[in-house]
């Protein structure tokens, strides 16, 4: 089969599309990675280079050995990608010890997979095992108001899974087990991608302080539903911010187990924590 007319292919750029269109892909901004089934290696694989140099990959994943992955490239940008996809992304190949890729099609006029290739990777081999092999998906992007809030709360996963879940009724429905937060680190390493996949174990939604959020998931949908989700519940906590030193009416601990209990979730009991405080100045000292 043709790359470009695999499914999970027009997928990926879909989603890149509907990515950089709501403004959270400035340039090179953000990076997605998909790991192929078995089955779409077989269909797609008349089609892949033969030979590429294997390069470390700064990270272990043995447990992603041999496995493919369309990703994006590193410095390549989102608005470019259904135009020339074979030039903004790659499918790489992993060798035996989970410790190097090579490329085996695609990035056609030069370059390499995602600077994030080792968050990514690790994020995947974690996924992979907690869900039981069926999180295919990771997706990092520069979302304006989560970015935005990184520099308001306190960053830690309790205030920012609270917050969020109370922007909107629907969150806690969306992301129940909360969503992680890792402080400003620098970019583009081991370390950073080794926090993230700790907060992985546990969340499908990790918050990189001051930069923007990495999301997990099984499908294109879900996993562009989560970023989406997360980010407009940034903004309308930012647009509450912005005009008022409290909320007036919110929804309760007890309103979240009601929900929890119609909705069929289990919602952790350390984010329903009785507050300290009304006004953001008592509670966050803003
Ligand atoms: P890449 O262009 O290397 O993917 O980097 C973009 C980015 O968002 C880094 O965090
Ligand atoms: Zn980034």
């Amino acid at each position: 089969m043709k790359i470009l007319e695999a499914k999970f292919v027009r997928g990926f750029i879909n989603m890149a599309q509907e990515g950089y269109e709501e403004g959270w892909h400035e340039r090179n901004g953000g990076n997605l990675s998909y790991r192929l089934t078995p089955h779409e290696v077989d269909s797609i694989s008349d089609r892949l280079f033969q030979h590429g140099e294997w390069t470390d990959i700064n990270a272990s994943v043995p447990t992603l050995a041999g496995e493919y992955f369309l990703v994006t490239g590193s410095g390549k940008y989102f608005r470019n990608i259904p135009v020339d996809p074979e030039e903004t992304l790659c499918i790489i190949e992993l060798d035996e010890t989970g410790t190097k890729y090579r490329i085996r099609w695609g990035l056609v006029e030069g370059g390499r997979p995602t600077s994030e290739l080792p968050t990514h990777l690790l994020n995947h081999a974690i996924k992979k095992r907690v869900s039981n092999n069926t999180h295919r998906i990771i997706y990092h992007a520069h979302c304006t108001n989560i970015i935005a809030l990184s520099f308001l709360l306190p960053l830690k996963d309790e205030v920012f899974t609270r917050e969020l879940w109370e922007s909107m009724t629907e969150c806690p429905v969306v992301f129940p087990e909360g969503i992680g937060v890792v402080p400003w680190m620098v970019p583009g390493g081991r370390e950073i991608g080794i926090e993230t996949s700790k907060l992985m174990e546990t969340y499908n939604a990790v918050i990189w302080s001051h930069h923007g959020i990495f999301c997990s998931g099984d499908t294109y949908d879900g996993t562009f539903g989560l970023m989406h989700t997360i980010e407009k519940s940034a903004e309308i906590l930012m647009k509450i911010l912005a005009v008022s030193d409290r909320k007036l009416n919110t929804i309760t601990p007890d309103d979240f187990r009601q929900l929890a209990k119609d909705f069929g979730v289990t919602l952790n009991e350390r984010f329903l924590y009785e507050k300290k405080g009304t006004t953001f100045k008592e509670l966050y000292g803003i």
